[in-house]
Parts: C-alpha cells; structure tokens; sequence
C-alpha cells in the first residue's frame, strides 16, 4: 500500500504536470528583491542604496569603484531595475508570467507581506506563478530548542550556556534588529515564517494550487537562474485560463 508520504509526492508531481511550464503564460518575469543576482532574461527588481546609486548615479558609482571606497556590484543599468516594493508594483493588471522572490518577503511586516502578496496576483496573467522562499521559522526554533533540551538533559552544574546564547544572538543581532545604516533596506526581517503561515498568506490572497516545493522544482523552468537558497519554498497560481 501507498505511504501517505508517496501519496502526497504523486499528488505534487501530478499538480505540476497540470500545469506543465509551456502552459506559463508569455511576459516579463519578475525577481523581487535581486540582491545580486539578475540574470538578463528575468526583470531583475530591488531598492537597496547600492542599487539606487548604480542604477541613477552610475557614474558616481563607478568614481567610487574605482577609487576604492567601493567594491564593484552587480546592480547596473541594465539589469537592475530600482524600485521599492513597499510602493506596490508598477505593472498593469494580468502583465507579468510570473515572480520569483528570494529572501525577501521576511524584509515586510505581515501586512506589507499580504499586500505585496495582492499586488502579485493583480499583476500576473491568469495561470501565472508566485514563488516565494523565505528562511523557515521551524528550523531556526526547532535548532534552538534541540540546544536548549540537550542543555536540559545535563545536571544543572554541567549546562553550558554558550550555543544558546549564540542562537539566541543570531536572532537578535543578525536576523531582526540589525540596524539600518544611512536608511538602506538592508539585512532586516520583520516577520518570521512556517509552511502554515505562508501557504496561508498566498492562499487568502487568492492563489490556487498552493504547495511547499523543494528547491529548484517549479512551474517556472528556469527557477534555477534566480533560485539559490534552499529555504522554505511556497508556489500558488493564479486562477482562471492561461493566455499566452
Ligand atoms: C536577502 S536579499 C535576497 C537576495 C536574493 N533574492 C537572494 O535570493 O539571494 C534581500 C533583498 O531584498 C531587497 N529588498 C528588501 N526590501 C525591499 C523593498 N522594499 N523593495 C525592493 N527591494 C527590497 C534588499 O535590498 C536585498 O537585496
């Protein structure tokens, strides 16, 4: 007999086979929150200071390169397009094939994640597809309790508080409250995310066939350009017929 596991993987392999990649509509293909990477044939989209300053100030970007003060970047003119996400997205209704967003929808509070979530569905084509993958909530809580019952099963004069503490600190000063400098976005996440939540977040916000993906296994061929942590991955669809 089938194991519940296998049954849930058949029934995955078979969604997607419903919705095989020549089926994604035609149209620009988005990558929210780029960072560095801006493959040509995506529309490569973030709004750090880095990016502002070369993409509109190119030329001072690169005085700055060249005189050392800065490293050179991958943000440029040509594959960078600036533009903050808090502003909802600049494309009409039913325009865009699909979204890829990499460690970005954790950079929102829920409400702006939830609002970014409906800007992606009004602009994508029926059939089009959002791909979200954020760090998961589960194995970062899960790691600190395996910390802190491994401590707990020692007798007390035997506890050592050094890896909870670093877990603790990784939290605090690297995952939520690093501090903005001269107002860029930067390294700052405001909610934290499980399967539930997100799944949720693009299921109420009117996403179909909403599911966990593994990494680079997608309804979008060439996730792989865009794709490179191997987080939690949630894909919906957008109802209604594909038009190409
Ligand atoms: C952790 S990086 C992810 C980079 C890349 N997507 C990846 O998967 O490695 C998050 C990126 O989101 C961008 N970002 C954060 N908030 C943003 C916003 N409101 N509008 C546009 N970009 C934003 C940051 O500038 C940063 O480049």
């Amino acid at each position: 007999m089938q194991s519940s596991l296998a049954r849930i993987d058949t029934q995955r392999i078979e969604n997607l086979d419903n919705l095989t990649s020549s089926q994604l509509p035609s149209g620009p293909k988005l990558n929210l929150g780029c960072g560095p990477v801006q493959p040509e044939a995506w529309v490569n989209v973030d709004a750090s200071l880095r990016s502002l300053l070369a993409t509109k100030l190119s030329w001072l970007d690169g005085l700055l390169v060249t005189t050392g003060v800065f490293r050179p970047t991958e943000y440029n003119k040509r594959t960078t397009t600036y533009h903050n996400l808090a502003k909802g997205l600049p494309y009409p209704d039913n325009s865009v094939a699909c979204v890829y967003a990499g460690e970005l929808w954790e950079h929102f509070e829920y409400a702006d994640a939830s609002r970014l979530t409906k800007e992606v569905y009004r602009v994508l084509k029926p059939g089009g597809v959002l791909r979200v993958c954020v760090p998961d909530g589960p194995t970062f809580w899960g790691k600190y309790l395996d910390l802190y019952r491994a401590e707990m099963a020692k007798p007390p004069e035997e506890r050592d508080a050094k890896k909870l503490n670093a877990q603790t600190q990784l939290f605090f000063n690297d995952i939520c409250t690093h501090r903005q400098c001269l107002m860029s976005i930067g390294h700052l996440h405001k909610w934290n995310f499980d399967e539930v939540q997100l799944a949720d977040l693009l299921q109420k916000n009117g996403f179909s066939a909403v599911q966990r993906m593994a990494f680079h296994d997608s309804r979008i061929p060439d996730v792989a350009l865009v794709e490179r942590s191997d987080f939690l991955i949630v894909e919906g669809v957008k109802g209604g017929t594909a038009s190409a």
